[in-house]
């Protein structure tokens, strides 16, 4: 970690270069607890000193000192001034050590002593790897990006309906559900990013979902039969959607005892391969209609010979969540024994009825719901029994905002949500530094354009329960329209408005009157940083603003900003 210091404080732009402020000589740095087993579970707190030649780090855990030095590299400058002409060309000035720059660090204010802590454990990034492959490259530099912007937990989607680019040994086929024989993670890959991840205190959560979202398992031998609906059915209209396009199609037979020792035979081998404690079972989008399919399904849920009920009505639920809790009770075997906290999306808890064992992590991603005055997350807190990671999509869905990518507007029984805007408008980075999981208004369930909050009496209502049950938040990259080439600029700078949100909590009471003007300016400095460490960063402001008033001119504010009222000087 103070390798990665001294690079990354060197690569900051040589623009930001400083003649004055504090030369900094030393850096202690104390680590005064035992470390866990697993490091990245440990203390992430710290104090950080400075003053005139030295900085003086204390953390519990390692952990904590590795966020410390991060916040350091926030506060130093390189040491020197540079020649005028490569202070003009900022291309050919990418970085301070590039040209020439020797070690050597000047914080330009303080001296500072700094308390810190984490407000929320779980500050994590959802990357999808099964709609579109992401190679491992800009794994590792997602897991730069995380570190910088002290993000802990790499949720990865592995796979999906679409494909399944990781090796297996129980069932070597389903490599061939891989896009390409090049899209394939191996062992040592998972090994070397599990590894760049533990050494940056990031811990990795890996998520293979089923029953649903199943379709590319059929292509195994051993699994095929135990696949409802692959490919959209037999005519390409037999499942819950008639494509196979979204959400996507095939459905695990829940029913047979076979399908749940075979899934976890596959469950089992991942377990060891990942040495995280929690691991993420899926379980979204039951295909309801799918199930239907399945004699087996209907005679053990309703009875045989007994008429199949409507889909959605309470008695057939009560069917669902009596075959779905003994499906999932055989892979919650199989985790358990690997001694693993289990990981699910909220689905299998408030729709399907089933019931896990407390304090298992669920993740909430509906925003909405049909239930007056609840969304996920208060539905979810009010079973009283989970940990609970938001996930809400109005917040921390990144893949928006590109526009439909199912064309043929002819197809589709179930909805068009993914053609249309509204399911996945662009979310701007305001939109996740004002959301605290915690303590955000509760959104209306009736609006689904997500911008009103519910009301009783035109009071605004909020979470309501064991709040601190609530642990943490995660952005999510789908990448149904993402690939290597757009995964930064969706992800940058908006996942660290969530970082600093979730981080910080603690300081802002009330995360909706946040001021913006005052984050912008620092949102910038951090996309430059960003960059400085070879990431792509949307742009934020037209570069006119890094000399002229844009912000606080026009805000109206009227209050002390932390940079003055003044046009703030580093930009
Ligand atoms: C270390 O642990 C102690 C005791 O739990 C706590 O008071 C303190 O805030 C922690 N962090 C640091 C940086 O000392
Ligand atoms: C730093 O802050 C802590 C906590 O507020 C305080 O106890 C300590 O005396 C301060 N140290 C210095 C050098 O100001
Ligand atoms: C598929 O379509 C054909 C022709 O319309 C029909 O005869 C057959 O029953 C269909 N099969 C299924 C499984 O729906
Ligand atoms: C699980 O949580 C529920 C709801 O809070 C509680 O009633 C029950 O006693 C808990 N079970 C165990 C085994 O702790
Ligand atoms: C939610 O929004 C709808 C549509 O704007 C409105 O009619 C309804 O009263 C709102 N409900 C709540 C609980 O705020
Ligand atoms: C604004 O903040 C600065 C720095 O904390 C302080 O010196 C100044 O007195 C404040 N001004 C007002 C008008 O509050």
């Amino acid at each position: 970690a103070g390798e990665r210091f001294r690079i990354n404080a060197l690569a900051i732009g040589c623009n930001d270069a400083q003649t004055a402020g504090y030369g900094i000589t030393k850096i202690k740095v104390f680590v005064t607890g035992t470390d866990p087993v697993n490091f990245v579970y440990g203390d992430e707190s710290y104090t950080l000193q400075t003053d005139a030649s030295s900085v003086t780090i204390n953390a519990n855990n390692s952990v904590g000192a590795i966020r410390a030095l991060e916040t350091l590299t926030q506060l130093v400058k390189p040491i020197s001034v540079l020649p005028s002409h490569i202070r003009t060309d900022v291309n050919g000035c990418a970085s301070a050590a590039a040209v020439g720059l020797g070690p050597g660090f000047i914080i330009p204010s303080g001296p500072w002593n700094i308390t810190d802590y984490p407000s929320y454990s779980w500050r994590g990034v959802l990357l999808d790897t099964g709609r579109n492959y992401i190679p491992i490259k800009s794994i590792l530099r997602t897991l730069d990006g995380m570190s910088a912007t002290k993000l802990n937990v790499l949720h990865w989607h592995i796979v999906d309906a679409t494909s399944f680019p990781i090796v297996s040994e129980t069932y070597p086929d389903l490599s061939k559900a891989a896009y390409s024989p090049l899209s394939i993670y191996s062992y040592a890959d998972v090994q070397a990013i599990v590894y760049y991840a533990t050494e940056r205190g990031i811990r990795v959560i890996p998520e293979f979902d089923t029953p649903a979202h199943t379709n590319e398992l059929a292509v195994s031998a051993e699994l095929a039969p135990f696949v409802l609906c692959p490919n959209g059915g037999a005519n390409k209209t037999n499942s819950y959607w008639p494509t196979c396009a979204e959400p996507p199609c095939g459905n695990i037979n829940i029913a047979d005892p076979a399908a749940a020792s075979a899934i976890s035979e596959l469950i089992n081998e991942y377990t060891q391969m990942f040495p995280d404690s929690v691991f993420h079972l899926g379980g979204d989008e039951i295909e309801t209609f799918c199930l239907n399919t399945s004699p087996e399904f209907t005679d053990i849920a309703f009875g045989k010979g007994t008429p199949v009920p409507q889909i959605g009505t309470d008695i057939w639920t009560a069917g669902l969540a009596k075959v779905y809790q003994s499906y999932i009770n055989t892979l919650l075997q199989t985790t358990s024994a690997a001694g693993k906290q289990t990981m699910h999306w909220e689905d299998i808890v408030l729709k399907d009825g089933v019931l896990l064992p407390n304090n298992t992590i669920i993740q909430v991603w509906n925003s909405w719901d049909n239930i007056a005055s609840k969304n996920s997350l208060q539905k979810t807190l009010a079973l009283d029994r989970y940990q609970i990671v938001d996930s809400n999509s109005d917040y921390y869905y990144l893949d928006g905002g590109s526009g439909e990518w199912l064309t043929d507007l002819g197809f589709g029984t179930g909805g068009n949500s993914w053609k249309e805007n509204y399911w996945t408008p662009y979310k701007a980075w305001q939109r996740a530094y004002t959301h605290d999981p915690r303590t955000s208004p509760i959104d209306n369930t009736t609006d689904t354009t997500g911008t009103g909050y519910s009301t009783i009496d035109n009071v605004v209502q909020f979470p309501a329960g064991n709040l601190q049950s609530i642990i943490g938040g995660e952005v999510a990259v789908w990448t149904e329209k993402i690939g290597y080439p757009s995964l930064d600029v969706k992800l940058w700078p908006r996942a660290a408005a969530m970082g600093e949100a979730l981080w910080s909590a603690d300081a802002f009471p009330d995360a909706g009157a946040k001021d913006f003007f005052e984050a912008l300016p620092r949102l910038k400095v951090l996309s430059d940083r960003l960059l400085s460490r070879g990431l792509s960063v949307e742009t934020l402001q037209p570069a006119w603003c890094n000399t002229e008033q844009c912000s606080t001119e026009f805000s109206g504010y009227s209050g002390n900003l932390s940079f003055g009222n003044s046009k703030p000087t580093y930009w």
